[in-house]
């Protein structure tokens, strides 16, 4: 089974004055497409703080996927998209496109959101947004090539045509 970090950024969350719904459901549509979570964590919106917990679970976890929620948009504190531009080796755009077209489907502040998705090492980091409708619709987007990223991420050199 594969094992994904679930890492939401919240400054009130981290001081326990929010409750993590967006965690909660993130986990939970992972759960149900076969993916564990083997890590968890609420952090404040610190860019360093950000990177230095990205780069431990990238390094030192053997998780296939790490998923955050919140801090991609435009308030002075939304760093998150910043903290994992400094840690990916490769960036994903596909799978950014697909988030915001499919969002912009929904609501125009779709356009807000500056989620990042890419790789460390043998790990796939996706930045969701921050609200639980906003991170259920964006991690639903990405689904359908979730399982075959994270097959060729993990090393598997078959032939992608059948
Ligand atoms: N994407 C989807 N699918 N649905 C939403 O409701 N909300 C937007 C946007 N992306 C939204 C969405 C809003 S209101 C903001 S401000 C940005 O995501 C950034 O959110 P964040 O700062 O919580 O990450």
């Amino acid at each position: 089974m594969m094992t994904a970090g679930v890492l939401t950024l919240s400054d009130k969350g981290s001081q326990g004055l929010r409750e993590d719904v967006s965690g909660a459901v993130i986990k939970e549509i992972l759960t149900r497409h076969g993916i564990a979570t083997g890590q968890y964590a609420v952090i404040p919106d610190d860019e360093t703080t950000i990177a230095d917990t990205l780069r431990q679970w990238c390094d030192n976890s053997s998780l296939s996927l790490i998923v955050t929620t919140g801090g991609t948009g435009l308030s002075p504190r939304d760093v998150t998209p910043e903290a994992t531009l400094a840690v990916i080796e490769k960036r994903v755009p596909g799978m950014e496109e697909v988030m915001r077209a499919e969002s912009l489907k929904k609501t125009p502040h779709a356009m807000i959101s500056r989620a990042v998705v890419g790789v460390r090492g043998s790990t796939l980091i996706i930045n969701l947004p921050g609200s639980p409708r906003a991170a259920r619709e964006c991690l639903m987007a990405v689904l359908p090539a979730l399982g075959h990223a994270l097959e060729k991420l993990g090393g598997d050199t078959r032939d992608c045509a059948q």
